[in-house]
């Protein structure tokens, strides 16, 4: 029997969330029931007072970081949202090629779940420099809260379904088949994503170098509006004058309560 989440208990769960990971699960009780119920059942809790006690009494955070993994939707895939990659191509890139006189270029992928994106991010730019590709320096910093993801996108091994919008000569020239249906990452594009965990809603540590882009979509979903404004405010201080940030074409960020310039759908750039 599927143990349920009283008015309380779901209350609790709700309020934790959101005042630490900006998440608003209030209106999402069937999907907590769902992803929770078992795991309640299989490790022989009662109810979710109990569940709940264990989880904010563990001082290690490995089962607050758990939960946040059942609770967030880590989907994802290569060459996600194209009409990103049509600007990274053909505005970003050769922008970067024009004014960067020192050849280091820093993408951040905030929330970059299992990796896709970030590598998505590294295969365009080595074929965008094609043979000057090793004179430039990219680095691409990929962070998420979920340590499970995290460890998949370290190991770099994707099944062929979340490779269907990469072209076939893409897929030769930087994956090396595993079987019929698993392919790793290449070790030439691999080498320049640096995997971290973050939460969002922590203070960002990362002000050694401004970043070009940052990529943060599909993450900002279930943040509330103030959340969303704080968090793409506090990207606004990392990101170079004339850097850009991409949000999901599902997401948007309130009007006159950032100082990015809009560019296009889902496109914001700070300004010079
Ligand atoms: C749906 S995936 C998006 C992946 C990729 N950006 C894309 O668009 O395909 C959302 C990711 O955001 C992460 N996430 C959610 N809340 C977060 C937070 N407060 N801090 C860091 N990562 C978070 C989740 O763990 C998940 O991996």
């Amino acid at each position: 029997m599927i143990i349920s989440i009283s008015d309380k208990e779901f209350e609790r769960l709700v309020t934790y969330v959101h005042d630490n990971y900006g998440i608003d699960l209030s209106r999402k009780r069937v999907m907590i029931e769902g992803r929770l119920g078992n795991v309640l059942e299989k490790r022989g809790f009662k109810d979710y007072s109990s569940f709940l006690d264990m989880i904010f009494a563990d001082k290690t955070g490995t089962e607050v970081v758990n939960l946040m993994t059942r609770l967030t939707t880590n989907h994802t895939y290569f060459l996600r949202e194209p009409e990103h990659y049509d600007f990274m191509r053909n505005v970003f890139l050769p922008e970067m090629k024009q004014k960067k006189k020192d050849k280091t270029i820093y993408l951040w992928s905030a929330g970059c779940s299992s990796g896709e994106e970030p590598y998505t991010n590294a295969i365009e730019m080595a074929e965008f420099f094609g043979s000057e590709a090793r004179q430039w320096d990219t680095k691409l910093l990929a962070t998420d809260i979920s340590l499970k993801v995290l460890a998949k996108a370290q190991q770099a091994v994707y099944h062929r379904e979340s490779m269907k919008n990469l072209s076939p000569e893409v897929v030769k020239k930087y994956f090396t088949p595993l079987d019929n249906e698993c392919f790793q990452v290449n070790q030439e594009i691999r080498k320049q994503v640096v995997f971290k965990v973050f939460n969002l809603m922590d203070e960002i540590p990362y002000r050694k170098h401004p970043f070009d882009m940052i990529f943060c979509r599909n993450v900002m979903i279930y943040f509330d509006a103030q959340t969303k404004v704080d968090l793409v405010n506090r990207f606004y201080d990392v990101l170079a004058p004339g850097g850009y940030l991409f949000i999901g074409h599902a997401e948007s960020i309130p009007r006159d309560a950032t100082g990015y310039k809009y560019i296009k759908p889902a496109i914001y750039q700070k300004p010079f």
